[in-house]
């Protein structure tokens, strides 16, 4: 039987916060802990959408903090499946920081976690395939494939001579 479908767009999530004092570092600037969590909680709503199941947190990609969020800031998290295998999905997440005063907002963070979704007793479950519409929905999704070699690479889920789609971008297989 065919594999269910959805599109990428039925994922998608948007989640502000506001930084408060309990948020942030002895710089008053937000902790980057505290973002990551509002990363995890904005993606495994967005994986939630997608799969309609229970998700767990799999893996998170690197994570760079490059610009910090100051006290009072506005941070927008949005997230959105880029593609499903089989229980696992990827998510990307976009974090943008505003300073309404001023009237600046940037994106400061970008990144992939994965997500399994699981049945009652934890076990990995099959979800429905990701229908990319938009031009960056389909980049994302060709992409995906290779971080998710790239993953399991490194995280000895797959032996490197397996990974294709990964090699092919260093024309390893030629
Ligand atoms: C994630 C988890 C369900 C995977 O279970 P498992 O017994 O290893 O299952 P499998 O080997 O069948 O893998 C299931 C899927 O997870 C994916 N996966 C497992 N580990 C992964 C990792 N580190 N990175 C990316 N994907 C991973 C597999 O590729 C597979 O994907 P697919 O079904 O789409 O092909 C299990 O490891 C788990 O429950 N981990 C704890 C989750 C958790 O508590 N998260 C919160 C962290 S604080």
């Amino acid at each position: 039987m065919p594999k269910k479908t959805k599109k990428a767009s039925e994922s998608f999530v948007t989640m502000t916060e506001l930084v408060l004092p309990n948020d942030t570092n002895t710089l008053n600037n937000l902790m980057g802990g505290r973002l990551m969590h509002w990363m995890d909680i904005v993606a495994a709503i967005s994986a939630q959408r997608h799969s309609n199941r229970i998700v767990v947190t799999a893996s998170v990609d690197n994570i760079s903090f490059t610009k910090p969020i100051a006290l009072g800031n506005v941070v927008t998290l949005q997230a959105k499946v880029t593609r499903a295998f089989n229980s696992s999905m990827e998510v990307h997440i976009e974090v943008w920081a505003e300073d309404i005063p001023s009237g600046t907002k940037y994106m400061s963070n970008r990144a992939f976690f994965t997500f399994v979704a699981v049945d009652q007793g934890g076990r990995p479950i099959d979800i429905p395939e990701v229908e990319p519409e938009t031009a960056e929905e389909k980049d994302l999704y060709d992409g995906a494939l290779r971080r998710r070699q790239l993953r399991l690479v490194l995280g000895k889920r797959m032996k490197p001579e397996e990974a294709h789609e990964l090699k092919s971008i260093f024309k390893l297989d030629q």
